[in-house]
């Protein structure tokens, strides 16, 4: 059955891999950029399969013409993928205000807005899923980047309620929680304005790791995320709210959540004694 997308965030990396991978597979995708002409490769290579337009995220007007045009040139809407994404580095003292609002403005104002604008759509259709593209760091916290797993949580919040909301429905929600993919996400975080040199010692091997992610021997391909996501629309069991993909996410969330028990079972020490 071909499907309808819309998919955040198809300049570069994990949202360009998906729109090629869901054109190739015959379906029909509203692939959205900040700069349109970054989607000309993709049109050139999937034709008419692939229809593409101009959205920033944290732009409510932008947000709705292009799910007003997605409805009208594909006749309906069958999956929003909220996978557009940045990150901007720097301690909870060192990221401020301004820098703390747009990191949230992209990751969750706006993804949260999309699934508003989507959600009678899909509920009159009785079907159709809502994928959050979250993170590793939507379920585990890591100095230097307080404010994208921020707004990476946050999401994972949100996407946990309105799993539950939209399930009468017939919708289908979940958060995908990548790690380990070959983008440029890592080289494309930018540094807090305020940056000081006292947290240079506990932030700068993070800030490492995150510059030469692309290149790390164990790395997961974008196709391979792709891949991941055409199956799990086609699934026909029940979805957990939460998957885990890409190299070392399921595994490093298990360690998480285990340490998570550990945790839980020292506050029992902690004040049952
Ligand atoms: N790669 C990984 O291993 C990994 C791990 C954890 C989470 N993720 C998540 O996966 C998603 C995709 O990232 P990626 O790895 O594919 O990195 P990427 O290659 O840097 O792609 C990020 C995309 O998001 C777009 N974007 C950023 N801010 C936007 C905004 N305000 N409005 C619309 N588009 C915006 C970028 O567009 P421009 O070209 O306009 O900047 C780009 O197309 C992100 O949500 C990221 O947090 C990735």
């Amino acid at each position: 059955m071909a499907r309808r997308w819309l998919v955040t965030g198809c300049s570069s990396g994990l949202g360009q891999a998906l729109a090629a991978a869901a054109a190739e597979a015959g379906d029909e995708v509203v692939a959205t950029a900040r700069k349109p002409a970054a989607l000309e490769d993709l049109r050139r290579r999937h034709g008419g399969r692939i229809l593409p337009l101009a959205l920033d995220v944290r732009d409510a007007e932008q947000c709705r013409n292009a799910v007003a045009a997605a409805v009208d040139r594909l006749g309906g809407l069958d999956v929003l993928v909220n996978n557009a994404g940045n990150g901007v580095f720097g301690t909870v003292e060192e990221v401020g205000d301004e820098e703390l609002r747009d990191q949230l403005e992209t990751l969750v104002v706006g993804p949260w807005r999309l699934a508003r604008l989507v959600l009678p759509v899909l509920r009159a259709q009785g079907s159709g899923h809502v994928l959050n593209v979250s993170s590793l760091s939507g379920r585990m916290s890591f100095p230097g980047l307080a404010a994208y797993v921020t707004g990476k949580h946050a999401l994972e919040g949100m996407t946990q309620a309105l799993a539950a909301e939209a399930a009468p429905f017939g919708i289908r929600v979940a958060a995908l929680e990548p790690a380990g993919y070959a983008t440029r996400y890592g080289t494309s975080l930018t540094d807090a304005a305020d940056r000081s040199a006292l947290y240079r010692d506990a932030t700068e091997p993070m800030r490492e790791q995150l510059r030469g992610m692309a290149q790390l021997p164990t790395v997961s391909r974008p196709e391979d995320f792709a891949r991941d996501v055409l199956r799990i629309v086609a699934a026909d069991t029940p979805l957990p709210v939460r998957i885990p993909v890409g190299a070392g996410s399921l595994d490093s969330i298990a360690a998480a959540v285990h340490a998570g028990a550990e945790e839980l079972a020292a506050v029992r020490g902690l004040l049952d004694g």
